[in-house]
């Protein structure tokens, strides 16, 4: 299956990350290399991008839309949450810019066999690394009812969690739960037809179980604060997120950096000592304008958050 994928806010994000040709640069998420060759191609002499995903498909179709610039781009498979670790390892100390484009890709999703979608009949995995952690169907058929309910709630918002979690028990009691179709059957069944969210009755389950196996708020909060901590000064930290509990944390992660000062309003003057690490670009996150809204559905639910380091006279570049 070809790999394909539209890239989300390109010129946003090129724009933002603001490429000095000769600069140390991260894609966190390469996927298809949609905004990876767009940064490659910025790059000459030192410059440098290096590349993560934890998908080897992944992986092996970013290296192929990388070819012509293999002589600056370092491919890496592994979790983003590692990436300040491995990048230390490797003798790096600091770089200019790092970029995020949370979730999983079109291909992904579009590739019925990995379970990510409720439209194809496939084993229940959804995880973005084959290889790492509970894929999807572990956690349907070991949770205890109180940790689906609490999944479902937390990261779908699904308003039926009580009910669906209970059917998922229930259900799983006469044979374990192995595929997408017989998991959207149960849910179908705990929703009352005209009390129904969304087009699709699995669409904030199956957004849960994929935020739960993958642990992608886990892996985001414990990635922001090194991320922007290895940014050279002037470095730019690019994020893009398409759910209301990634851009959350986004936010207030850099609204924290911007403003870690904890001393009570009321105090004259700051004795907490923590100093600001720099400054969000733009007050509100940028969104997609109409013309990629129309022709790329991705592009709805995009919310782009820039983050500048400071340089040591505390200002702007
Ligand atoms: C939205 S796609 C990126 C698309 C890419 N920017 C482009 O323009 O082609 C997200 C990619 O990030 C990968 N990914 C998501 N979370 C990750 C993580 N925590 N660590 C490493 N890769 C991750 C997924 O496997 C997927 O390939």
């Amino acid at each position: 299956m070809e790999f394909v994928h539209k890239s989300v806010l390109l010129e946003e994000v090129i724009e933002g990350l603001a490429i000095k040709p000769e600069g140390i640069y991260v894609d966190g998420t390469v996927g298809g290399a949609g905004h990876s060759s767009e940064i490659a191609k910025r790059l000459k002499g030192k410059g440098r991008l290096y590349c993560f995903d934890q998908d080897p498909e992944a992986l092996a179709a970013a290296e192929k839309r990388l070819e012509s610039y293999k002589e600056r781009v370092t491919l890496i498979r592994a979790n983003f949450e590692n990436a300040v670790g491995i990048l230390k390892e490797r003798g790096e100390t600091g770089v200019d810019g790092i970029l995020l484009d949370l979730g999983v890709s079109s291909y992904q999703l579009d590739n019925g066999e990995r379970g990510f979608s409720y439209r194809s009949d496939a084993p229940l995995d959804m995880r973005m690394d084959p290889e790492a952690g509970k894929s999807a169907g572990d956690i349907v058929n070991s949770a205890e009812e109180g940790e689906l309910f609490r999944i479902l709630r937390d990261y779908g918002e699904e308003r039926f969690a009580g009910k669906i979690a209970r059917s998922i028990v229930e259900a799983r009691k006469k044979q374990p739960i192995k595929t997408t179709f017989e998991l959207n059957a149960i849910i179908k069944s705990a929703i009352p037809a005209k009390m129904r969210q969304d087009k699709h009755p699995s669409k904030r389950s199956f957004q849960a179980l994929r935020i739960a196996c993958n642990r992608e708020l886990e892996v985001l909060e414990a990635s922001l604060e090194p991320m922007i901590g290895f940014l050279n000064e002037g470095g730019r930290f690019c994020v893009i997120s398409f759910h209301s509990l990634e851009d959350r944390i986004v936010k207030s992660t850099f609204r924290r950096e911007e403003h870690p000062c904890t001393c009570p309003a009321d105090f004259p003057k700051c004795v907490c000592g923590k100093q600001p690490k720099g400054f969000c670009v733009n007050r509100k996150a940028i969104v997609a304008g109409d013309a990629e809204l129309e022709e790329n559905e991705r592009a709805h639910s995009a919310k782009l958050r820039i983050f500048e380091k400071k340089t040591s006279d505390g200002g702007e570049q």
